[in-house]
């Protein structure tokens, strides 16, 4: 089995969200949905997928963090990959004018779109941060949730992930993230692909594993909130939350 080095998995995840941003759209075809999620699984009520800002959503998303994010007034909020900005601006809208959001990402066109998406939007309270998970460009203590979108999963070491989302938190704060995790093996040949893992795919972990990652990071509550199997492939998307004492 070919093993790519961390840089190497990074490379290829940029570069295919750089195309996404170029074209405006994912690969969501009905005839080509392998890297997307349905509807149901992204949005919690057909109320909700019609007030997101369309230009925000490329169809790369895999649950609604935003919707269980237990958002108020007022609050921080970081979203961790937040390629045009949907769940940011979605976040936007409830924090409100005394609120913050933030969104980063390390995809320079993904950032480019999502400012220019909040622009129009007239979104003044949402800020867009190039940078990576792994290290974070965001002050310790300062956020009051954190939300990622079918994200972490392309993420190499997502220990490492985890322990810069419990370093941003605040006391008291959460995260919300809806992600791919598996639930039974992936071929060696899927692992070995590089392509499938920029694709939501081969960098999904065992979801045991996954929560047992957060769990020791320290993070406390921790609860899958909603699930979804993907009929014949052993992947589900969760969406877990957890929270820092
Ligand atoms: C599947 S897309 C999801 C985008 C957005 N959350 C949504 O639901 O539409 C993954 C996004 O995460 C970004 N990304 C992936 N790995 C990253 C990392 N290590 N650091 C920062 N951004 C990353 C990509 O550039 C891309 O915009």
């Amino acid at each position: 089995m070919t093993t790519y080095k961390a840089d190497e998995i990074r490379e290829a995840v940029k570069q295919r969200y750089a195309a996404v941003a170029q074209q405006g759209s994912s690969c969501c075809t009905p005839a080509d949905d392998a890297c997307c999620s349905p509807a149901e699984v992204r949005f919690t009520s057909k109320d909700e997928a019609e007030s997101i800002i369309a230009e925000a959503d490329l169809g790369l998303s895999c649950g609604s963090p935003t919707a269980f994010g237990d958002i108020n007034p007022g609050d921080t909020v970081l979203d961790l990959g937040s390629g045009a900005g949907v769940d940011a601006f979605r976040a936007a809208a409830v924090v409100g004018p005394e609120g913050h959001v933030i969104g980063v990402d390390f995809t320079p066109d993904m950032i480019e779109l999502a400012a220019a998406n909040a622009h129009q939007a007239g979104l003044d309270t949402v800020e867009f941060r190039p940078g990576e998970i792994e290290n974070l460009p965001v002050v310790d203590g300062t956020v009051d949730v954190v939300l990622s979108n079918c994200v972490i999963n392309l993420v190499p070491d997502k220990e490492r992930a985890f322990a810069e989302i419990y370093r941003v938190l605040a006391p008291g704060g959460r995260f919300v993230i809806s992600d791919i995790v598996t639930t039974g093996d992936l071929s060696q040949e899927v692992r070995a692909d590089l392509e499938q893992w920029a694709e939501c795919v081969s960098g999904a972990i065992d979801r045991d594993d996954y929560l047992g990652i957060i769990v020791d990071t320290g993070f406390t509550g921790v609860e899958v909130i909603t699930s979804h199997t993907y009929e014949g492939t052993p992947t589900e998307s969760i969406t877990v939350r957890g929270f820092k004492r």
